[in-house]
């Protein structure tokens, strides 16, 4: 596990120049403690809010992008099976976007490799998508900086933005007003100043089994039909500026408050869409319900949760172990481990 969570954030690599036979990247997961739920725009994946969220030292992902010569079909292989359906439609249309941007009509061979465990219920697209971006744009000589990289890793998946960037990033929603190319400049992360919190993320699997309802649509849904969506995503502002101030001087009390309540919030909302969605399971209040006894007893613990039943519990790292256990405690069929900020996305190599 590493330790650095400053504004130091290690950068993606310096900007690639001409296209090179392969390139390989690696990025890690990220879990956000203010919440992107919702878009403004499907096509370019710009959100209503912005966001934020903590880069994770675990579960890197790992993907290589060859061109073969000549046009024709992409191949995507994820741990070495051939990726199909909607995965394959995703890769793929992210790469002919990555082509477009190219003037490139040269096919790829994409292999990716997942180290998170089966349902350990840490997205990879946000890992997945973020070193496809940073892989493709080196082997197709797009030039892109670290901005280039979050803006074109969204394109993937929205929270793929912040994994560009290691420790906590904001991805900012951008402005809604002008042309669809000056929305999409305006939608990137970049890195966010914080003090010494030396924070830790204990992550609680209560149940690895696959979502009912997956997060896109999720949070289509939402956005059509749930009254409380428009609140939440008011309230989101006041909650993203409160939680850049805590960074700043550190408070991981006010830090693990504003991200709990801005996690509750979310999950409101979707339990308030018609019909609702409701992704939290009796095992989560379990966890939840820990957490409030852990804090009654002192401990800085705080928990937030995304598109799924498990829970991720913010605390000092000092604490973690106790707050491991105390959650163990509380699951004892869950599988449960502690992660700390992890490093941005980065190029491993290229060659021909
Ligand atoms: C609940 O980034 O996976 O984890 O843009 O549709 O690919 P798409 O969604 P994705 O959504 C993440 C939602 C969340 C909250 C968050 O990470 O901010």
């Amino acid at each position: 596990m590493r330790s650095e969570h400053s504004a130091a954030a290690p950068s993606p690599g310096p900007p690639e120049r001409g296209a090179a036979g392969s390139a390989t990247a690696v990025a890690h997961p990220n879990i956000a403690l203010i919440k992107y739920w919702g878009k403004r725009d499907e096509g370019l994946v710009l959100p209503w809010t912005s966001s934020l969220s903590m880069t994770l030292d675990v579960f890197p992902t790992t993907t290589r992008v060859r061109l073969e010569s000549g046009s024709g079909h992409d191949t995507v292989a994820l741990n070495g099976v051939p990726a199909t359906g909607e995965t394959l439609r995703r890769v793929t249309a992210f790469l002919q976007l990555v082509r477009e941007r190219a003037g490139s009509g040269r096919r790829a061979v994409v292999e990716t490799h997942n180290t998170v465990p089966t349902g350990a219920g840490l997205a990879s697209s946000a890992s997945g998508f973020a070193a496809l971006a940073v892989a493709a744009a080196a082997v197709y000589g797009l030039g892109l900086d670290a901005g280039g990289l979050s803006r074109l890793a969204r394109r993937g998946s929205g929270s793929a933005s912040r994994s560009v960037f290691g420790g906590f990033a904001v991805w900012h929603a951008g402005a809604d007003t002008g042309t669809a190319a000056e929305a999409d400049l305006g939608s990137y992360a970049e890195p966010v100043p914080a003090a010494d919190l030396d924070p830790a993320l204990v992550v609680a699997v209560v149940d690895a089994g696959p979502k009912t309802v997956s997060s896109r649509e999720a949070m289509r849904r939402t956005v059509d039909t749930s009254p409380l969506f428009g609140p939440w995503a008011v309230s989101g502002k006041d909650d993203l500026a409160e939680m850049r101030a805590a960074l700043r001087r550190g408070d991981i009390d006010a830090v693990g408050e504003i991200a709990e309540r801005n996690a509750l919030g979310m999950h409101a909302t979707m339990l308030a869409a018609r019909p609702a969605v409701r992704y939290l399971s009796p095992a989560t209040v379990t966890v939840l319900d820990s957490v409030l006894r852990l804090r009654r007893d002192g401990i800085a613990a705080y928990a937030t949760m995304d598109a799924g039943p498990n829970v991720k519990v913010l605390c000092r790292r000092a604490d973690a172990e106790r707050v491991a256990g105390a959650v163990r405690d509380a699951v004892p069929g869950g599988t449960v481990l502690v992660a700390g900020p992890g490093p941005g996305a980065r190029l491993l190599g290229e060659g021909a």
